[in-house]
């Protein structure tokens, strides 16, 4: 380690410091936003002047108090989606509308005004089921299904929309120094944070001024929402009337702390509502830190005047109003509507895309840890596996196993000949996966630096030179992935001819892309460094990990000419990541609750796209004990990214270093998941061409059964499996849930079967895995396990046929 990474290793290694971190009263958007709709300054809609084009219908809503008129773009999109703009008219300057995320330009279908006057207007996509019920003044949106209003869109009035502005010293007139959206005497604009925002010793300094946005949508119906990831939070989103909104803002924080809802390293600003009969999304298209109020009424009694004749049908009905308020940007959200969990999942994929099929070797056990220390150590952990007798695909190499962190090199002591330790690895069909961050060391003779400094391919500082801050490799810059062309570039850098020592069994993991600055605010980026097209950092910051994936995926493809599907995994992402590979969690704790909180986590990433997620098993921080490391094999192995990791200075924690007893318990519990290669593959398949999700919450598969809509202890995978992990120690017994009334289950280890429809005690030892398979469903397997997924292509298959009720 150089002197940079150890210093902050050591500070990194006490618990989350809530002082680096904000919460919702230091941000001073959000502050703003609260501050102001207290005052309720409405829009009010000019309908009369609506125009409906082939694409969309336009109008413009006035805010009685600033003036200032904002157009409102209401467009359908094939497949039951409904899209909404809301940008101002005519800003200073072009304001950041986030690209590359949408797959293609979504096709739209024509609206049809049904009815309108000054004060209403209705728009109906072609088949006339959904509309669209705009009310003029005050402004408000009511999505209405059959005669039934399922959402309304600012009718708690939060629509706020800071307008850009010049700054006040260059304010010649007296006309435009009124022209201000948020009016705040000088003592108050340092607490509004209007065009600086101090932050501990970090000061923001705002060229752009104020541009914050935000908007509020009522949910008929609802009081089971879920999405928003990422954070250590349960699977169904909780009130936030209480406490912080949920955070947005892609962070690295080390050993995170669980049940809280501060941004962790990635972010995908989708939410899934759901009820029996319905389903909705509401994706909130935005690059720059969000927050998410929650707050659910429970059943209420609405009257006519409230709700309008429509609502007045619908009696008692609870309902969640969610709120959503990001930093700059414009309003551009989806509204999903369903009505089904797999249509909304097929709306979103229609968007952002469908999860990228992973090489199937990626879908078998994965052993990593900071740091496998040379070559020597790699062969002897890969030959441990063999004399253990134990399956394993792929083989990790942490950040030293390069020339100080620069990326693309390899330690010549410890790696000196990294084309042999492949041939190792290939021998027994394994391959390896080497890790690539975004910071690049600033060191004149390191090429891959010396090329992106000449090119001018680093983010910039707001001073206009090369943005520098500190990671791994002490003073770095850091590589601009929202430039196609340093994507481009990128991408080339993992050419075989490129990257010395690297050959086709060689695959990537990108770290730290939040991106992770040691020494800059909340561990990140400044704000006001700047992107290509001159956007500000806070424009897109939780995009940019999206990017280096996205280019580093290019680049494992075009290496291999377009025929081999490549495979990254990445720590940051955001709403579409799941085109390119994998997501895992970060640092997470060797302690139950972090492998209890995993599977809330990844069911959470799970349906909101990114079916191809996991937690480092053993927990990446602190040391397990025997008993916590096996419980989280047996779960890892059943969840859909399977890898082992750990930091620096844990003790090694190969599968055989337990005793001859954990070993056989880790050893049947991977032997399980190669096992069910066949099955996971095809569940890939599935996510792959139709939307859906590997990892199942219970209400995905039971979306009429109120019991399951807060079941995160156990899941489904695909619809044949329940698994339910061991998370507690000492468990002699645990309480299985299985759903169905109509259905019947039986425990895949000993075929006891069980009607569904009730909570059912297991008893269960160190080796029991409660794993169950729904009546009428077949899964397919392997029925001999080779020392890889590559030694196995032909051993062969085996059905595991569970008679239904019917057929009993
Ligand atoms: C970060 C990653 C962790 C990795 C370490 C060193 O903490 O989250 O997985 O081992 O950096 O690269």
């Amino acid at each position: 380690m150089e002197a940079a990474g150890k210093e902050e290793i050591s500070v990194e290694d006490e618990a989350v410091d809530k002082n680096i971190f904000k919460d919702c009263s230091k941000i001073a958007f959000y502050r703003r936003q609260k501050q102001q709709l207290s005052r309720r300054a409405t829009y009010q809609a000019s309908l009369d002047s609506a125009t409906t084009g082939k694409d969309s219908t336009k109008f413009r809503i006035i805010n009685e108090t600033t003036k200032v008129p904002l157009l409102v773009e209401v467009y359908g999109i094939e497949g039951n989606i409904f899209r909404l703009k809301i940008n101002e008219e005519t800003p200073l300057k072009p304001r950041y509308e986030v690209p590359d995320v949408l797959t293609s330009k979504p096709s739209t279908v024509r609206l049809i005004s049904c009815a309108g006057d000054a004060d209403s207007l209705v728009l109906a996509d072609g088949k006339g089921d959904l509309k669209c019920h705009i009310t003029a003044n005050p402004f408000k949106i009511d999505l209405v299904s059959e005669e039934e209003v399922v959402m309304s869109i600012n009718s708690l009035g939060q629509l706020y929309f800071e307008h850009l502005q010049i700054p006040l010293k260059q304010r010649a007139t007296k006309e435009n120094k009124e022209d201000t959206s948020v009016d705040a005497s000088q003592e108050d604009q340092e607490d509004l944070g209007l065009w600086e925002e101090k932050f501990g010793k970090f000061v923001d300094v705002k060229v752009n001024g104020p541009a914050s946005i935000g908007l509020d949508f009522s949910l008929h119906g609802f009081e089971h929402l879920y999405g928003i990831p990422q954070h250590a939070e349960s699977h169904q989103l909780k009130n936030t009337s209480d406490g912080d909104a949920y955070r947005l803002y892609n962070l690295d924080v080390y050993g995170y702390k669980i049940h809280d809802k501060m941004g962790i390293y990635g972010s995908v600003p989708y939410l899934l509502a759901h009820k029996p009969g319905r389903t909705l999304g509401i994706f909130w298209l935005n690059a720059s830190e969000t927050l998410v109020e929650i707050n659910t009424e429970p059943a209420v009694k609405y009257t006519l005047t409230q709700m309008g004749p429509v609502a007045a049908k619908q009696k008692v009905r609870c309902r969640t109003d969610v709120h959503w308020m990001s930093e700059s940007g414009i309003i551009d959200v989806f509204l999903l509507t369903g009505p089904t969990p797999s249509d909304v999942f097929g709306q979103y994929s229609y968007l952002t895309g469908t999860q990228a099929m992973p090489p199937l070797f990626s879908l078998g056990y994965h052993q990593c840890r900071w740091n496998y220390e040379d070559e020597q150590d790699v062969k002897a952990v890969d030959a441990g596996f063999d004399e253990h007798d134990i399956p394993y695909d792929v083989m990790w190499l942490d950040i030293e196993h390069t020339e100080g962190k620069r990326y693309f090199t390899w330690d010549k002591k410890r790696f000196p000949n990294p084309r042999r330790m492949q041939e190792l690895l290939r021998s027994k069909n394994r391959k390896l996966v080497v890790i690539s961050d975004p910071h690049i060391k600033i060191d004149p003779d390191y090429s891959v630096y010396v090329k992106a400094k000449e090119q001018g391919f680093f983010v910039r500082n707001h001073e206009g030179g090369d943005f520098e801050g500190v990671c791994w490799p002490g003073l770095s810059s850091y590589l601009d992935f929202t430039n196609p062309k340093v994507r481009e570039w990128y991408s080339g850098l993992f050419m075989f001819s490129a990257y010395q020592g690297s050959t086709d069994i060689l695959y990537i993991w990108n770290d730290m892309n939040e991106p992770s600055v040691f020494r800059g605010p909340e561990l990140t980026m400044q704000k006001n460094a700047i992107h290509h097209g001159n956007w500000e950092h806070r424009e897109l910051h939780n995009i940019y990990g999206f990017y280096q994936q996205m280019a580093t995926a290019e680049g494992l493809i075009q290496r291999s000419k377009g025929k081999e599907r490549p495979f990254v995994l990445t720590r940051s992402f955001f709403a579409g990541s799941q085109k390119y590979g994998a997501v895992w969690t970060g640092d997470n704790t060797a302690e139950w609750s972090y492998l209890k909180i995993s599977i809330p986590m990844l069911l959470t990433l799970s349906i909101t796209g990114i079916s191809f997620c996991g937690a480092d098993v053993g927990g990446f921080v602190g040391n397990p004990e025997a008993e916590l490391l096996v419980r989280w094999y047996q779960a890892g192995a059943y969840q859909p990214f399977f890898r082992g990791h750990a930091t620096m200075n844990t003790k090694r924690r190969e599968p055989w270093l337990f005793g001859e007893e954990n070993t056989q318990l880790i050893r049947e519990a991977i032997r399980q998941r190669y096992a069910l290669l066949p099955y996971w593959y095809s569940l890939f398949y599935r996510a792959h061409v139709a939307a859906q999700p590997v990892m199942r919450p219970l209400w995905i598969e039971f979306p009429e059964e109120l019991d399951t809509f807060g079941v995160e202890d156990e899941y489904m995978l695909g619809s044949a499996l329940l698994v339910h992990p061991v998370t507690e120690p000492k468990a002699s017994t645990v309480d299985v849930f299985l759903p169905g009334s109509n259905e019947v289950w039986y425990d895949s280890k000993t075929f006891a079967l069980w009607e569904g429809a009730r909570t059912v005690k297991i008893p269960v030892a160190l080796d029991t895995i409660p794993v169950f398979q729904r009546g009428g469903s077949i899964v397919p397997v392997k029925t001999t396990i080779g020392k890889s997924t590559g030694c196995m292509t032909d051993s062969p298959y085996g059905l595991r046929v569970a008679l239904s009720t019917k057929a009993r």
